[in-house]
C-alpha cells in the first residue's frame, strides 16, 4: 500500500469572496491505472475558478469541502500509474482538468497532458490550456478560415490573446479586437486592429471593416453579443463564452465540444513555432491565490494570471 502524505493546496472550506481561499494541508493524491501524478510548478487562474470559489458555478454546488480550484497546470511527472506507456517520471508536461490545480500535486488521466517544450517557461505552460483550448473550440465552431474578417470581444484577456493569434494562424485576413484604450497597443502587437468597447461600438467596427464582419466571438457580455448580431449576417458564425441565455433568445448556437490533448498539442506546436505569444499579466505564489482572484475579478487587464508553486 502507498504511504499517505500531505501536500499544500489553496482550498475552500466554504464558498465566498477571495479570502475563502486558504492554505490547507490535504492528502496528496496517488496515480491510479492510466493516470499520472504531476508535481505542479505553475497553475493558471481563470474566471471559471472565481465561479468555483464563489459557488456560483453549478458544477461545484453539490461538492463537499474542501474544494481545490484550478483548471490548468504545468509541472513534472513524479508518479506513473499502471498501463501508462507514453510518459515517464521526470517528464515536463502541461495539461488540464476541471479542479485541483491550486496544489503541489495533481493526478490526471494520461490523455490530459502533453510534453512541455523546453523553450516554454513554466508560467506560460501553467496558464496555457484553459484559454488556449477555449479559443480553439470557439474559433473551430465559428469556422474561422482563409480570408475571414473576425471580431473578438474582450480581446486583451487570456481568451482574446489566444483567439486573435489563432484566427490569424487559421487564415483570417483581418482580426478586430475590442479593448480598453490602454490595451490597444497590446492588441496591435498580437496582429489585431483595436477598437474601444462601449457606446457606438458597431459604428467603430464598421469603420475599420467596411466590407463587413464574417464571424464574432463574444467573451465580454450582452452588449458585445448584441453588437455581433448587428455586424455578422450569419448567426451560425457568432458564439458567446459568457451570455448563454441571451444567445438562446437571439438564436445563436451554443458552444459545444471538449478539450483534448490533441488540441493542446496543436497549440503547443504553434507556440514552439513562434506563432503564439502569451503575455503574463501577473504571477503570484500559490499562497497569494486570493490576490490573483481579486485581479481577475477587476474585469480588466491583458494576458494571463498564474500561480507559481515552489
Ligand atoms: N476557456 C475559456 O477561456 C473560457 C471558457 C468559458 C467562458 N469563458 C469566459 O470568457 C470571458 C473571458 O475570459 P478570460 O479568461 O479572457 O478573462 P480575463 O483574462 O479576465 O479577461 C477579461 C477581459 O475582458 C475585457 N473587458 C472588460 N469589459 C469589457 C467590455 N465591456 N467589452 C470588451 N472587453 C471587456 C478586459 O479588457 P480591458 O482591460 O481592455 O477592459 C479583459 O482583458 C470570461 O467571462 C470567462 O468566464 C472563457
Amino acid at each position: 500500500m502507498t504511504e499517505k502524505y500531505f501536500m499544500r493546496a489553496m482550498a475552500l472550506a466554504s464558498f465566498g469572496p477571495p479570502d475563502v481561499l486558504q492554505l490547507t494541508e490535504i492528502e496528496a493524491p496517488q496515480a491510479g491505472p492510466g493516470e499520472v501524478r504531476v508535481r505542479i510548478k505553475a497553475a493558471g487562474v481563470l474566471p471559471f475558478d472565481c465561479g468555483v470559489r464563489s459557488g456560483s458555478h453549478p458544477l461545484v454546488q453539490k461538492l463537499g469541502f474542501p474544494i481545490v480550484p484550478g483548471n490548468e497546470f504545468a509541472g513534472i511527472i513524479d508518479q506513473i500509474g499502471d498501463g501508462v506507456k507514453d510518459f515517464s517520471v521526470g517528464n515536463e508536461v502541461l495539461g488540464f482538468t476541471v479542479l485541483q490545480c491550486y496544489a503541489e500535486f495533481v493526478v490526471v488521466s494520461a490523455d490530459q497532458i502533453v510534453i512541455k517544450p523546453k523553450n516554454m517557461p513554466w508560467e506560460i505552460a501553467g496558464g496555457f490550456s484553459g484559454n488556449g483550448q477555449g479559443a480553439h473550440l470557439a474559433l473551430k465552431a465559428l469556422g474561422v478560415g482563409q480570408g475571414d474578417t473576425v471580431l473578438i470581444h474582450a480581446a486583451a484577456g487570456g481568451l482574446g490573446t489566444f483567439s486573435i493569434q489563432l484566427a490569424k494562424v487559421w487564415g483570417a485576413k483581418t482580426v478586430i479586437g475590442t479593448a480598453n484604450e490602454a490595451n490597444h497597443d497590446y492588441l496591435r502587437s498580437l496582429g489585431a486592429i483595436p477598437v474601444s468597447y462601449g457606446e457606438e461600438l458597431v459604428d467603430r467596427v464598421r469603420k475599420v471593416a467596411p466590407e463587413g464582419v464574417d464571424a464574432a466571438l463574444d467573451a465580454a457580455g450582452p452588449d458585445a453579443l448584441r453588437a455581433s448580431v448587428e455586424l455578422v449576417k450569419d448567426k451560425d458564425r457568432i458564439r458567446t463564452m459568457v451570455s448563454f441565455e441571451l444567445a438562446n433568445e437571439l438564436g445563436i448556437p451554443a458552444l459545444s465540444g471538449n478539450r483534448s490533448a490533441a488540441k493542446l498539442a496543436e497549440l503547443v506546436e504553434l507556440y514552439s513555432q513562434g506563432k503564439i505569444h502569451i503575455h503574463i499579466r501577473d504571477a503570484f505564489p500559490l499562497q497569494q491565490a486570493a490576490a490573483a482572484h481579486q485581479k481577475i475579478e477587476s474585469g480588466h487587464g491583458r494576458g494571463k494570471i498564474v500561480l507559481t508553486i515552489d
